[in-house]
């Protein structure tokens, strides 16, 4: 009695499933939510990495740690938890130990999908080493000086700020230094007042410099140097002349920003100026921010060579440096591999390519496999970028990947070929 129920709730359970399953049809796996290429954490704030997928039948989703197998069901394993009802991974106190690449690889009875890569990485900032004393920094009016900072270790890389701090037995307070033409910092984070100002002493006060990381929201604070000015009266005239540059190479990525920069010293304190030698500035992209010169949304038009020039009105001719910019690019799409329904007996093609400088290098794989590490199929072929299947049947429903990359970076996708009956 109670197997002729259950055989009559079958048939009617295989009665009102639509056709695709009867007759064998699996649709593969398609990723739906997924993670980022790089995720920050600290260790107050957990790591959230998603992993959603949609697909016939009962998903499994698997991550690897470093290209090694992560068993989420083992809860001393790191307290690494998988959420209930889709792949999306929570450590909830995360240690540093935790960092490193994670993918997430979803499953089903035809096919695995592979997420992107994400570098997960451990963010911090460390204290500037205690100093006992301040440390006291002596210039005479119209010369320069340089406030050394050396930032304390930070992921991501920290800004730099300078601060004046005030400590009157009743109060103690600081305040931003202003930059400008004259007083600047270079890309280490030290500060060069160029052209000194009697009142850049500023009575007792302290030089302090800030390193500010932007993931974990918390600013360190360096040591004092107080900026003694010495005044004899003859405020030497000194000529131009360059303190610091950054480098004369530069590498930018399009769609990124470029910076240049010359500290010029000099009394009478001298002017800067930009220009572009092989071509003109694009004025539109371009500004100069206190002896800097920014590029913004770099093109491969930008790549070319620019010059400073400081030039003060005793000069007889202006102090040079010039600038060779490259721009390169991270891999972009030009045609990204998209899901295809097909018909049993019917053929499918799948195109990837992309473009970038380096050359992106094309991998595909299939079903997460690396394509020459599958058997031999005289119904599939590669030609170029393009991959082609004939002769199909139901059981070649499968998902294929493909990586374009290059040292830049690199797209990544899945495309499901879904053969139905
Ligand atoms: C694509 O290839 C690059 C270079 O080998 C690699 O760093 C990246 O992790 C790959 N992406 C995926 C999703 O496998
Ligand atoms: C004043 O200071 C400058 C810079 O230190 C020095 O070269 C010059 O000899 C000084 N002049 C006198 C009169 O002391
Ligand atoms: C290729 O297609 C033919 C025709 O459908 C089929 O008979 C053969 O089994 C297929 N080969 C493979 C390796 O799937």
């Amino acid at each position: 009695m109670k197997t002729r129920r259950a055989l009559i709730s079958v048939l009617i359970t295989l009665a009102s499933l639509p056709s695709c399953v009867l007759s064998q049809a699996c649709r593969p796996p398609s990723i739906v939510s997924e993670g980022r290429k790089v995720v920050f954490f600290t260790r107050d704030e957990g790591i959230r990495i998603p992993c959603v997928a949609t697909g016939d039948r009962s998903l499994t989703y698997l991550w690897t740690k470093n290209g090694n197998p992560i068993d989420t069901s083992d809860f001393s394993n790191g307290g690494i938890n998988i959420e209930t009802g889709t792949g999306t991974i929570v450590i909830d106190s995360p240690h540093p130990s935790d960092a490193g690449y994670y993918q997430c690889h979803v499953t089903n009875q035809c096919g695995t999908a592979l997420s992107v890569v994400s570098h997960v990485i451990h963010a911090f900032i460390h204290p500037f080493p205690p100093v006992s004393q301040p440390t006291v920094v002596e210039a005479a009016v119209g010369s320069s000086v340089v406030l050394t900072c050396t930032p304390p270790r930070s992921v991501p890389e920290p800004s730099m700020i300078w601060l004046l701090i005030g400590d009157d037995s009743s109060s103690y307070y600081h305040q931003l230094v202003t930059l400008d033409d004259r007083v600047t910092m270079d890309y280490f984070g030290n500060l060069y007042i160029t052209n000194v100002h009697q009142d850049d002493s500023y009575g007792v006060e302290s030089y302090a410099c800030g390193a500010t990381n932007h993931f974990t929201r918390s600013a360190v604070l360096g040591d004092d140097k107080r900026l003694v000015v010495r005044d004899n009266g003859s405020n030497t005239v000194s000529p131009t002349a360059l303190l610091w540059s950054s480098p004369s190479d530069i590498l930018a990525l399009k769609g990124q920003e470029a910076k240049m920069k010359c500290i010029f010293a000099g009394n009478p304190l001298p002017s800067t100026s930009w220009e572009r030698i092989d071509s003109q500035l694009d004025a539109s992209r371009t500004f100069v921010d206190h002896n800097e010169l920014v590029i913004s949304d770099v093109q491969s038009s930008d790549s070319g060579v620019y010059r400073c020039s400081g030039l003060s009105s005793l000069d007889h001719h202006a102090v040079r440096r010039s600038f060779n910019l490259v721009v390169q690019s991270a891999p972009e799409w030009q045609s990204e591999p998209a899901d295809i329904t097909a018909t049993s007996a019917g053929s499918a093609q799948f195109e990837c390519s992309a473009v970038g400088i380096p050359e992106p290098t094309v991998q595909w794989f299939i079903n997460g496999q690396p394509y020459q590490n599958l058997p031999d199929d005289p119904n599939r072929t590669l030609d170029g970028n393009i991959l082609h299947f004939s002769s199909l049947d139901l059981s070649d429903s499968q998902v294929i990947q493909c990586n374009a990359s290059n040292i830049h970076g690199y797209v990544w996708a899945n495309a499901v070929l879904f053969v139905q009956g």
